[in-house]
Order: structure tokens, then sequence, then C-alpha cells
């Protein structure tokens, strides 16, 4: 009763609203990371958001925060989806199962009662949220790690940060909501080599491709020659780039699309409108391991140590030696060379909340540090420590 009455009152109103009017509502045990009380999407933005996702029958579809299951139910009802509904919340993974066996389609979804934060979500092929939006910047690392590149993730009304959507669609229901749509990228940083053969001879190319979420950046040498590439973006397994480069006195436009697998980079290259296979390797990079890093910045030299390992699944772990002790940096991300982590340090300007971001070459990190109180940034370099 108590909760329909809550219901009722979140139905209209968003979820940063009804977080000042929920408290005295929820029975359930509060999780480190609080998603927010139970405000339902209503039936039409739900229809939208798999709409948006594109959610077939091949979909496993993971709603984090599930409420009373009706995304996961409505996927499996309506696109023969598979479906797992995640909550901390048992008495609202009771209302899912029984609303999944009230609409048939019980052999299709799984609704478990736990901390999204703390489940496996590495088989999702889409996930669905709709989380108060500090939930959203603390799941963005895990996401992005457990994640495979090319599932999609869809969000009501609340965005990831400094990962920009890759679509944005409003919906006018009760009042304006934005839908948000992302697609995990693969990690493609690194330095890409190949041969192609332009005017008739063989050229070596290079290329140092640096990557923030699904934004590619870096240089291309074709020869003597170079240039910034522009463009540049990764879709799931899928790079494209532009680069406008002068060869032998005259400009020649190039535009590459290509697919990753691993340090494998296959496609085709359009030089001077003439399509040509483009076939790539990536030097590899060796990222683990223990790094020495100094940082110039704003506030003065800063120093310390960074490693980074991974887990039983292969998943990246980062962690801070401060004052010999380890601690866990969450938000990470490695995007093949490219590393970025943010993490609170002291400085002589008391404690900062700085975010380092560099690429990997051999047994160096070269990159900048940021910190929202500084007007510039700082330059940052790490050397690999022998074991
Ligand atoms: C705004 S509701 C969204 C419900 C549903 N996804 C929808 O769109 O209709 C957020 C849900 O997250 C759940 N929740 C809050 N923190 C959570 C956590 N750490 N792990 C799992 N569920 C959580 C709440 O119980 C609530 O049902």
């Amino acid at each position: 009763m108590r909760r329909n009455l809550a219901m009722t009152a979140f139905a209209s109103v968003s979820l940063a609203a009804a977080l000042l009017i929920a408290h005295g509502h929820c029975k359930a045990a509060q999780p480190e990371v609080s998603f927010g009380p139970f405000v339902p999407t209503p039936m039409p933005v739900v229809e939208e958001m798999l709409k948006l996702a594109n959610v077939t029958k091949d979909d496993i579809v993971y709603d984090l925060g599930c409420g009373d299951g009706r995304i996961v139910i409505m996927a499996a009802k309506k696109y023969g989806a598979k479906g797992v509904g995640i909550d901390i919340d048992p008495e609202l993974i009771e209302k899912c199962k029984e609303g999944a066996e009230r609409e048939g389609v019980s052999d299709r979804v799984r609704f478990i009662a736990e901390d999204a934060m703390k489940s496996d979500v590495s088989d999702a092929t889409v996930v669905t949220l709709y989380v108060l939006p500090s939930a959203m910047l603390k799941l963005r690392p895990k996401l992005l790690r457990e994640l495979k590149p090319g599932v999609r993730i869809v969000s009501h009304n609340y965005s990831m940060g400094d990962w920009e959507a890759d679509k944005v669609v409003n919906v006018n229901v009760d009042y304006q909501r934005t839908l948000y749509y992302w697609v995990v990228p693969a990690g493609v940083a690194g330095i890409w080599r190949w041969r192609t053969t332009i005017n008739g001879k063989a050229v070596e190319c290079t290329l140092k491709l640096k990557q923030e979420f699904q934004k590619l950046s870096g240089t291309l040498s074709i020869g003597e020659a170079a240039c910034e590439i522009t463009n540049g973006k990764v879709t799931g397994n899928e790079v494209s780039f532009s680069a406008t480069i002068q060869l032998g006195g005259r400009e020649v436009k190039m535009t590459f699309n290509g697919k990753v697998s691993g340090d494998a980079l296959k496609g085709t290259q359009l030089i001077d409108g003439t399509s040509l296979r483009w076939d790539a390797r990536r030097a590899k990079v060796g990222i683990e391991g223990r790094w020495k890093w100094v940082a110039k910045t704003p506030d003065g030299e800063l120093t310390g140590q960074l490693t980074i390992g991974r887990d039983k699944r292969g998943i990246p772990l980062f962690s801070l030696v401060s004052d010999g002790t380890e601690t866990a940096i969450w938000d990470s991300y490695l995007w093949g060379a490219c590393v970025r982590f943010s993490v609170k340090l002291w400085s002589q300007k008391g404690e900062r909340e700085l975010t380092f971001s560099g690429f990997v070459e051999g047994e160096t990190i070269v990159g900048e540090v940021a910190c929202d109180a500084w007007e510039t940034k700082g330059e940052w370099r790490a050397e690999k420590m022998s074991k």
C-alpha cells in the first residue's frame, strides 16, 4: 500500500525529484551506490527505449535497478528477447516474477535481488537504465569494463558525463524526457602499421591512435608525410576516420573504415576516390605492471605509483600506491594503449580530484592531468618499474 502511494506520487515527476520525497517509503537494504527509489518508466517510454536499442530476439536485455520488471518483460514479450532484471529490493523482484508469469515470459527472463553494482553483467547485449545521475557515473567504469564492444546502452533521462551519447532522442510523456544511447567501444588506441600503394609506389603507414570513450584522435604518417586525423570514431568494433595529407606536392583526401579484432584492423581505405584494402596491425601494448609517475601541475610536482593488473576474467584493475598502501581506483578506463583514471590526491593546496590520461608506448606513459580547480592541465609521465 505504502509502495503504491509512492509509485503514484512518482509517476509524473523526474527521478531526481522523486528522490526528495522517497525517504520513508523505501524498505529495501540501502546499497553503497543507490540508483534511487522505484519510479517506473511509463510504458510508452519503455517502448521508445527498446526501439532506440533496436532490441531483437537475439538480445539479452539487462535492466539495472529493474523496479517491477516492466522493461525486461516488454523486451521478452514484444521482441522475444531474453532478459535479466536486477533490483536491490526483494519485494520488487517478487512483483517482477509475478509480472513475468502473468505475461507468459517466465521462460525467457530472470530476476535477481541484489546490488546491481556487484552483479556480473558481462553477457548483456543491451543494458537499460533509469538511475540517478550520480549512479550513472559510478556505473560508467563498470559498464565499460564488463560489457563487450558493440553492446547498446539506453538510459532514461540521465547521461554519462563526458562519455557523450551516440544518439539522443526526446520523448514527451507527462513532460519532456530525454533518452540517451551509447554503443560500448572497443579499445583501439595504439600504434597501427600497414603498407599501401600510392601512385604505384608501396609506402609504409603508421597511425598513432588515441582514444577517449568512442572518440579517436591521433597522427597518420605515410612515408615522410604526416597529418592529424579527423572525424575519428569507434562504434563497437567499427573504426572510422578521415585524413588530408600532402603527398608529392598535392593534397590527398583519405577515409578509413575497418573492423578491429584484437591487434588486427581490417577494412577499406578510400584514397583520392580509389578504394583499397586496409590491413593494419597494432604493436603490442604492455600495460600491466607497476608504474612510477611524476606530474608537473599548477599545484606543484606530484609523484606516485600506479599498478595496473587484471582480474580472473581479464578485466583491468587500477590501484594507486601512496605511503605504502594500495588503494583501488574505481573510476578507471583502458582503451588499448590509452589509460584514464580519476583519483583524489593530496597536494600542497589540499585534496584534489585529479584525472590522469595518457598513452602507453613501450615502457613509458606520456599524458596529462586535469583538475576542475586549474586553468591549465599538468604534464604526466610514468615509467614502468622492474618487477
Ligand atoms: C527509478 S527506478 C527504475 C525502475 C525501472 N528500471 C524502470 O525504468 O521502470 C530505480 C530502481 O533501482 C533500484 N535500486 C536502487 N539502488 C540499486 C542498486 N544499487 N542495485 C540494484 N537496484 C537498485 C530501486 O529499488 C528502484 O527499483
